[in-house]
């Protein structure tokens, strides 16, 4: 199978800049597209700052962060033309069903590309190939975990009209990324967030209910499961509004109401504490 020189990725914030960063420490040319102007600058900004201070751990030379950097191209979405020469095009843009099955519309009539995979956590595969016709054999669930440098798993997920061909192509890639690819099959939150977000779920519903204190619960989850991060400083780090986003398709696609999100986790959501990227969630962050 021929080797994968050269990839776009579409979305450059927290995901897809990860993804582009990480592609392109790997060797691979990167093309890192996004709506917004602002959005394009601030990747640039975060792939400066962390590879300088990757350089500066040892854990890179000089010498390699810069033909990294000299990988990545930081280009506007009007470029879509762009994506045409790309053999392999991975979205990491907004967790919105209807945005991605449009732009996935446009990519099967603006690219050749081989493979067209996207990072949702949670969207059915089946449902955004379908937007692509006839392409759809070409999409497949290329899920990747947050922070992208640092979390070794990428689960790979088929749809309905997924190809071996693809499948065999995204697993060649996560490898050469350096990740580990694992299959998972099209259900509502694949396996990490269909296991991993009743958790967050439930210990949500322990603070609630007087269990513990929130500090206390994810201590307890710490020390006794042996988990790096406990389940609400984990949610925080998620984002409330994302694992609320993620229970209702739980919920939904599951058609069981013992996936509803904790009425504790939608008021906080309501009062605007997301986690860490509103500096308060279930704990306070300053600014
Ligand atoms: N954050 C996580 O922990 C995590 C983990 C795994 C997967 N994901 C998934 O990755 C995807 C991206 O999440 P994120 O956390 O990086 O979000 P983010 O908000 O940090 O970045 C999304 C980017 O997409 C851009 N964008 C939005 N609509 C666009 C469009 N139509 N065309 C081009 N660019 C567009 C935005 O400007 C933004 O820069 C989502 O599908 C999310 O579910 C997130």
């Amino acid at each position: 199978m021929a080797e994968i020189r050269s990839i776009v990725v579409i979305g450059a914030g927290q995901m897809g800049g990860g993804i582009a960063q990480v592609a392109a420490t790997a060797g691979i040319a990167v093309k890192v597209l996004d709506a917004f102007p602002g959005a394009i600058d601030k990747c640039r900004g975060l792939h400066d700052k962390l590879l300088a201070r990757a350089v500066e751990k040892g854990k890179m030379t000089q010498g390699d962060a810069d033909a990294a950097k000299g990988r990545i191209g930081y280009l506007p979405i009007a470029s879509l033309d762009v994506v045409s020469e790309s053999d392999f095009v991975i979205e990491a843009i907004v967790e919105d069903a209807k945005v991605k099955r449009d732009l996935f519309a446009q990519l099967a009539n603006a690219t050749r590309a081989q493979i067209l995979a996207t990072n949702t956590s949670s969207i059915s595969i089946t449902e955004i190939a379908a937007a692509a016709g006839d392409a759809a054999d070409r999409v497949i669930g290329m899920h990747f975990f947050n922070p992208v440098p640092v979390m070794k798993l990428v689960e790979v997920i088929k749809g309905l009209a997924t190809s071996e061909k693809t499948t065999l192509r995204t697993i060649a890639l996560a490898t050469a990324m350096g990740k580990t690819p694992v299959p998972a099959n099209d259900r509502p939150g694949f396996v990490s967030n269909r296991v991993l977000m009743p958790l967050i779920n439930e210990a949500f519903y322990a603070w609630m209910e007087g269990v513990a204190e929130p500090a206390h619960i994810d201590e307890i989850m710490k020390l006794g499961c042996n988990h790096p991060m406990g389940p609400l400083r984990l949610a925080d780090f998620i984002g409330l509004d994302t694992c609320v986003h993620i229970m209702d398709v739980l919920a939904d696609g599951l058609n069981n109401d013992r996936y509803r999100a904790c009425p504790l986790l939608k008021q906080l959501v309501a009062a605007g504490r997301l986690g860490d990227k509103t500096g308060r969630g279930v704990f306070e962050y300053g600014k």
